[in-house]
């Protein structure tokens, strides 16, 4: 019998990936073999001369800034909706972040905004493709191109998704990707570099072969935490199991797994030595190998659920009252890594929403443009303020199938209808 107990996500760590695991921990090939046999397959997917594996996106920003020689007082314009730690990690840099305004409904940066930031004294902008949604990218290019300010694309939330045919990553100077529990693909933490630039590959390899291997350890506690989401999401288990939690949890007004996967919001008064000392090992780079072959299954399937929610929302957008839906710039083709709706009374309807079975969140983009880690760079960035207050996250996960498209799609009218617009 269906459930209709619709979880807000599931990992795309499998058996598979945690046989592959076991296998590479008993096996012990080399590190550095490994590693670069999965950068050449992940720069080859994305179509770039060169890929650079990093313990985080955040360290691959940095180094990036490095590379570019962008540091005291130059300004690197970054959407005001974004993650707390990529102005963070700018601002420890000495670089003054600059927030420009994403678009209300689509999250990404708006190219008039960027174009609007700019001063004399701008050395970068970080399209960030949020939500598994490219940029308008031609637009952004342009103006890059006009000031001669470096591209450098976020795509810590958007691995694999085109825009005009081209995977994003390969259309700026040079890129970042994470590769998390809860991105589209993982490698039990760990991220990448792609760029086409000589100079700024050789910093970033030279970096990266000096720094010291991560602990093992680490790799194994990620995988069993893989495997313990992959377990609690399974349509069999999670009735019983995560969702009566969630359901005790919103009767007592509170989201029970929202803090254990957020980390806390800090500027880092310098840049880690920890980011020095966990250089990927084997064993997450077999794990992004076997991730690299299922991706294209994986984004069709979040691509296919986006797809059906996009038309079949619109289409009762009438019996929808207060809900605004996602919209993308053109020529951009997303994974949607999420899918996000807004509404003014967001707390309650995601409350009507888990009383029906449908879980959702509200993610962990923040408004950097109106932050307190950031006095000093204030900006008005008001649709990034709207997004941070009425943002939902709505399931979009490659496990589900029509049916719980489908159940959703009524669970949201009539949680719609009970809570007004
Ligand atoms: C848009 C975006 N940029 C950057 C990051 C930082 O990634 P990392 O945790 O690998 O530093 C994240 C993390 O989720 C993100 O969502």
């Amino acid at each position: 019998m269906y459930s209709g107990r619709i979880p807000r996500f599931s990992p795309s760590f499998s058996p598979r990936e945690a046989l592959v695991t076991a296998r590479t921990l008993v096996s012990k090939p080399d590190d550095a073999t490994e590693v670069a046999r999965f950068e050449r397959t992940f720069a080859d997917f994305i179509g770039a001369k060169h890929a650079i594996m990093t313990p985080s996106a955040r360290y691959a920003f940095y180094l990036l800034l490095q590379a570019m020689g962008i540091g005291a007082d130059d300004e690197v314009v970054i959407p005001g909706l974004t993650y707390f730690a990529i102005p963070s990690i700018a601002v420890t840099a000495g670089v003054r972040p600059v927030f420009a305004d994403t678009g209300l409904t689509s999250h990404v940066l708006d190219p008039a905004a960027f174009e609007a930031a700019i001063t004399p004294r701008t050395k970068a902008v970080v399209p960030t493709h949020l939500y598994g949604t490219p940029c308008d990218m031609d637009a952004i290019l342009a103006i890059a191109r006009k000031h001669g300010i470096r591209v450098i694309e976020d795509c810590a939330q958007s691995t694999g998704a085109r825009y005009k045919g081209q995977r994003v990553g390969n259309l700026g100077d040079a890129a970042y990707y994470t590769f998390g529990l809860t991105k589209n693909i993982t490698t039990l933490s760990g991220a990448m570099i792609t760029t086409n630039d000589d100079a700024v590959a050789a910093f970033c390899r030279e970096a990266m072969d000096t720094s010291a291997y991560g602990d093992l350890q680490k790799a194994v506690k990620e995988a069993a935490t893989g495997l313990a989401m992959m377990v609690a999401t399974h349509p069999y288990v999670y009735p019983w199991t995560l969702h009566p939690v969630i359901r005790a949890g919103n009767a007592l007004g509170k989201d029970p797994i929202h803090a254990p996967f957020g980390e806390p919001e800090v500027l880092y008064p310098e840049i880690p030595s920890s980011f020095r000392k966990n250089r990927p090992r084997a064993v997450q780079a077999a794990v992004g190998m076997e991730q690299v072959a299922r991706m294209e299954a994986l984004n069709g399937a979040r691509q296919r659920n986006g797809k059906w929610l996009d038309t079949h929302l619109a289409a009762r957008q009438a019996d929808l009252p207060g809900l605004s839906l996602p919209t993308y710039p053109d020529g951009a083709e997303p994974i949607y890594m999420s899918f996000v709706v807004h509404h003014p009374r967001r707390d309650a309807l995601m409350s009507a929403l888990r009383k029906r079975g449908v879980d959702t969140t509200t993610g962990y983009m923040n408004d950097c443009s109106d932050h307190e880690l950031f006095p000093q760079f204030r900006r008005p960035c008001p649709n990034a303020a709207t997004t941070k207050g009425e943002q939902i996250h709505l399931p979009v996960h490659p496990r589900m199938d029509e049916r719980d498209l489908k159940h959703m799609a009524d669970m949201l009218g009539e949680a719609c209808r009970e809570v007004g617009a």
